[in-house]
């Protein structure tokens, strides 16, 4: 068991820390897809929080495509016991909303942000992450770019993007050459045998830090047909189920990359994030967690708030 506060816990997670080029307001995000792009919940309040954004130090929008996508046909979302599985397909605005209708109004409500795109080639990444820097260049508020290097739903030869070392330093390389003033991210599959070998490779090329993990590839079949229950057979596999699955993908990376790890798996405790920060994580994203009870995060990060500030006063 682990005691109820974990005396080694010395770091404020609404404290700014720095990551690369840019001094991030706290380590306690939402993960891509799952607070959808950070515009929605504003209004809502629960005992001691203002909104569901209090205390966050990023919210890692949905991620954007260059043209929009209407993604996947339904059923895209499917509960098991200790976890989901999602087929969404990257449905989402597309790029030219994103920066017009998104950005904007983040920046209006001081939301902060770490913007999420996917493409199908680096050339793509690049001019992605040019035309985000060109308009939004001058936004306070935006403060990172996530490359989902990972996604394992999109058809389009989607599946096994990520994977190779090669290409993941050649997304990075040509999304570091337009923005070098925000953290950049490289967001890792965990489908690989060798995580860190993609971490050594996003690192050579000029990230800020991996995000690890996104979702494991999971089938889920019904049993009155037989037949797998999403329509494209495969879904990505989230939730508390992974949360060791995650922590061990983190672990890897830690030890043989050297490179800053934003932690994202499973998490829906304070203690389940004080895990990924033990191994050395600098931030967590919650993701599953946050769509079943949109304080989540903001919960994770008043709890460990609180014992930070317990073990200060200690
Ligand atoms: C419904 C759903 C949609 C997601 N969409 C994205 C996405 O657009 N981009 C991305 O990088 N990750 C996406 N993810 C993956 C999450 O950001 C996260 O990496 C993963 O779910 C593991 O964290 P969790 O167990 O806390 O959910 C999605 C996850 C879910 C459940």
């Amino acid at each position: 068991m682990m005691p109820a506060t974990p005396q080694w816990w010395r770091v404020d997670p609404l404290e700014p820390f720095q990551l690369g080029p840019r001094l991030i307001p706290g380590r306690i995000w939402t993960a891509s897809g799952c607070f959808a792009y950070g515009l929605t919940g504003h209004e809502m309040t629960a005992p001691g929080f203002a909104s569901p954004f209090a205390g966050l130090g990023a919210v890692v929008t949905k991620t954007v495509t260059p043209a929009a996508r209407a993604g996947n046909p339904m059923p895209r979302l499917v509960e098991t016991p200790c976890g989901a599985l999602n087929s969404i397909g990257l449905e989402n605005v597309g790029l030219d909303a994103f920066i017009r209708d998104v950005m904007p109004e983040l920046e209006k409500r001081g939301v902060p942000f770490v913007a999420s795109i996917a493409a199908t080639c680096p050339e793509q990444f690049g001019e992605m992450a040019r035309a985000l820097q060109e308009t939004g260049g001058g936004l306070r508020h935006w403060h990172g770019l996530e490359l989902n290097l990972s996604c394992p739903n999109v058809a389009e030869g989607g599946h096994d993007f990520g994977k190779d070392p090669h290409t993941v330093a050649a997304c990075v390389r040509a999304a570091r050459e337009q923005v070098t003033d925000r953290a950049l991210l490289a967001k890792l599959t965990p489908n690989v045998g060798d995580i860190a070998a993609l971490a050594v490779a996003a690192s050579g090329a000029g990230v800020d830090a991996v995000s690890a993990v996104n979702t494991f590839v999971g089938l889920e079949v019904d049993l009155a047909t037989g037949e797998p229950i999403l329509p494209r057979r495969f879904g990505g596999y989230s939730g508390p189920a992974i949360l060791p699955l995650a922590l061990a993908k983190v672990d890897e990376i830690v030890r043989k990359a050297g490179v800053p790890v934003v932690g994202v798996g499973g998490i829906a405790t304070a203690e389940d994030a004080l895990k990924f920060f033990a191994l050395g994580a600098v931030a967590v994203q919650v993701g599953t967690a946050q769509m079943r009870d949109p304080f989540s995060a903001a919960t994770i990060a008043r709890r460990l708030h609180e014992i930070y500030l317990g073990n200060k006063r200690g």
